[in-house]
């Protein structure tokens, strides 16, 4: 394999692809790049600074003007924003809820792009970058492809549990209209939408373990394919 080797890992919320590409990442000594979490970041910045999300402008100046920087700490990805660590706060509903509202914008994209390439070009090893948009935009030259899916219901009880586990009080109801919202915004938004690249591998996760779905992955790499 390529000392540069690049997988690009996309999926709808709840499919699996970020415990995937981590210990996909970890068990080849690649970087782990989290995408989503770098929108997150920024969705964060702009609640803390109670910018209006229909201000397009200050919410594009914000992205071109803010240091994200994501840590690989003993095997846990740590997320800091203007220096200070915010891998928690980023998890919160209310972030999740308002990414939607900053994601689908161009020149936001592009600045997180800009962001993604440069932090897998410095990489010395190979890199793991999972999200919406890696096989399709970000790295559409990638040599592996996977894109992860699930059912509707599966992913929904993904994040449920998820959630749960973290301590979120939140409701099914709630959990299943934000899976169905962010679905749909990811889906339908003009840059970058969530897609399966044309050479990416499905892999329905539903009936997987997360260690079937990994091995899957490996094989497939170590295959050539
Ligand atoms: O993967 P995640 O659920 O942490 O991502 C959070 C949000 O960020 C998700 O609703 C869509 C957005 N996102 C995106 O638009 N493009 C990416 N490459 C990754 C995430």
């Amino acid at each position: 394999m390529p000392k540069t080797s690049i997988i690009a890992i996309d999926g709808p919320a709840g499919s699996g692809k970020s415990t995937v590409a981590k210990e996909v990442a970890k068990r080849l000594n690649f970087l782990y790049i989290d995408t989503g979490a770098m929108y997150r970041a920024l969705t964060l910045k702009a609640l803390n600074k109670k910018i209006d999300f229909s201000d397009t402008e200050t919410l594009v100046k914000l992205s071109g003007n803010t240091d994200i920087e994501l840590v690989d700490e003993g095997g846990s990805l740590k997320v800091f924003l203007d220096k200070k660590d915010v891998s928690e706060a980023i998890r919160t509903i209310e972030v999740t809820k308002e990414v939607k509202r900053l994601s689908p914008l161009k020149e936001v994209r592009a600045n997180m792009v800009e962001l993604q390439r440069k932090l897998a070009r410095v990489a010395s090893s190979g890199v793991v970058l999972e999200g919406r948009d890696i096989g399709t935009v970000v790295f559409p030259d990638a040599p592996h492809k996977f894109y992860l899916d699930a059912s509707c219901e599966t992913r929904i009880k993904r994040r449920f549990e998820e959630l749960k586990e973290k301590g979120f009080s939140i409701s099914f109801k709630e959990i299943a209209e934000d899976v169905k919202e962010r679905d749909a915004s990811d889906m339908t938004r003009k840059i970058g939408p969530l897609k399966k690249a044309e050479d990416a591998t499905v892999i329905d996760t539903t009936d997987m373990t997360v260690a079937g779905v990994v091995d899957g992955i490996l094989k497939i790499i170590k295959s050539g394919r």
